[in-house]
């Protein structure tokens, strides 16, 4: 399936428009179309995927690299001379060592991948950065996206700094400082009176209508799904060129989760890192958990749901690549598991209280499954464990804000202090 960016994309592809990108390819039947915007196979209706002859690509060259995601631009769909496009330069955030949280949960070792970190503060930056560079090289007019708010963000910035049109659409229902952090780089978000399922369903008929409109996550997906490979390329750099042997990953449209996995198998392909076992876990939040449902009923099909939970950013209940996410589990010996609202306030509070990392609901998702993880014997507490926090948690205030504050107020006099008990 194409969308109308076709006829507007008039002008030839230039050369080396994509890197090393040879074709687009169906994950279901293998069918390849020519790279464009291109999101459907025309054969059977899967989702399509881009498909590489990739160079000899070596470690040094790499590490010579800038310290964004662009140091792996040999293996993503961009072409050689990125770096001169304006763009928000995400990436190379920090891969930190989580002894505290370890010792809380009984884990030997455990780091946290901090996406939080990132120019709009979640892992959607880098998404946006390779949609954006497709967008220009099809010529796309308007800049555009569904979003569950991270992604508003991202789009709403990059397309700032790029000079575009940028449209962003969101559920009307979402948290104000999502909104905000939007509307302060475009003056067109749009809010939608519906689920963000609703918001999806509305970008791809007007994907369909209007003449030139990239939408990250629509009619260029392909391009745009291969940023979050570099999350995986990151962590096993970070942690010496080696893969961890746990990993666990928020879930919404299961992109993500999809991508670190197809990184971790490209390093092996390439010989960057050690062929070896590693096994990856999904993270929802109940209120929103199709994945995790399909996962403990062991089914293939993904059951839609009605999302109503506090971690909206991950409140896909129809997810695009929810089958693939129970594909990588079962392969890798993960699983996908899902916690409670109250457990997500309880999960970013563990992990600021540990490890002064402040996540939003998708990380306090992410913490609280790692944590249910071990205590029900499904993840190894004696193997090397990386979680990945892919959002702030001042964009999710709210959360949390009923839970903590202060632990007293006083008048400002020495005696009123250790009144409080706070200096014994
Ligand atoms: C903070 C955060 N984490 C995780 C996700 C999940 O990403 P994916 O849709 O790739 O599964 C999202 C998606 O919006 C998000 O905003
Ligand atoms: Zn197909």
């Amino acid at each position: 399936m194409s969308s109308t960016l076709v006829e507007a994309a008039t002008h030839p592809l230039r050369d080396g428009a994509f890197g090393h990108a040879t074709s687009l390819a169906c994950r279901e039947c293998g069918h390849r179309v020519a790279l464009g915007p291109h999101y459907a196979c025309p054969e059977c209706f899967g989702p399509l995927e881009v498909a590489y002859d990739y160079p000899a690509v070596t470690r040094a060259e790499i590490e010579a690299g800038p310290r964004n995601m662009w140091r792996y631009k040999a293996l993503l769909p961009v072409p050689s001379d990125i770096e001169e496009s304006p763009n928000t330069e995400p990436g190379f955030t920090r891969l930190l060592e989580a002894r505290n949280l370890a010792a809380a949960l009984g884990l030997s070792r455990l780091w946290v991948k901090d996406d939080s970190t990132n120019p709009t503060n979640s892992f959607k930056d880098r998404v946006v950065a390779c949609a954006l560079s497709a967008a220009r090289e099809l010529d796309a007019k308007v800049f555009a996206c569904p979003s569950t708010g991270n992604l508003a963000n991202a789009v709403a910035a990059a397309g700032a700094r790029a000079g575009m049109k940028t449209v962003v659409f969101i559920p009307s229902d979402l948290e104000k400082p999502k909104q905000v952090n939007s509307a302060v780089y475009t003056d067109s978000l749009v809010a939608v009176e519906g689920n963000y399922d609703d918001v999806n369903k509305l970008a791809s008929e007007i994907a369909g209508e209007e003449d030139g409109w990239a939408f990250v996550n629509v009619n260029v997906r392909p391009y745009y799904a291969e940023g979050s490979k570099t999350l995986g390329y990151e962590i096993a750099e970070q942690l010496g060129w080696r893969l961890p042997d746990q990993v666990v990953i928020p879930v919404a449209s299961g992109a993500q989760l999809t991508k670190v996995d197809k990184a971790f198998q490209e390093l092996i392909r390439l010989g960057l890192v050690e062929d070896k076992p590693y096994q990856v876990y999904g993270a929802q939040a109940t209120g929103c958990s199709p994945v995790a449902t399909a996962w403990k009923a062991g089914v293939d099909a993904i059951r839609p749901q009605k999302p109503d939970t506090i971690a909206k950013s991950l409140a896909i209940g129809n997810p695009a690549d929810g089958i693939y996410v129970l594909d990588i589990c079962r392969r890798t010996g993960g699983a996908v598991e899902d916690v409670s609202d109250d457990e997500v306030r309880e999960g970013i509070l563990l992990l600021a209280r540990t490890e002064g990392i402040f996540t939003e609901t998708a990380g306090g998702t992410t913490t609280a499954v790692l944590r249910k993880l071990v205590e029900s014997g499904q993840l190894d507490p004696e193997l090397e464990t990386v979680i990945i926090n892919t959002g702030m948690g001042l964009k999710t205030l709210d959360a949390v804000a009923d839970r903590v504050g202060a632990a007293a107020t006083i008048e400002p006099s020495y005696a009123a202090f250790t009144a409080t008990g706070l200096a014994d």
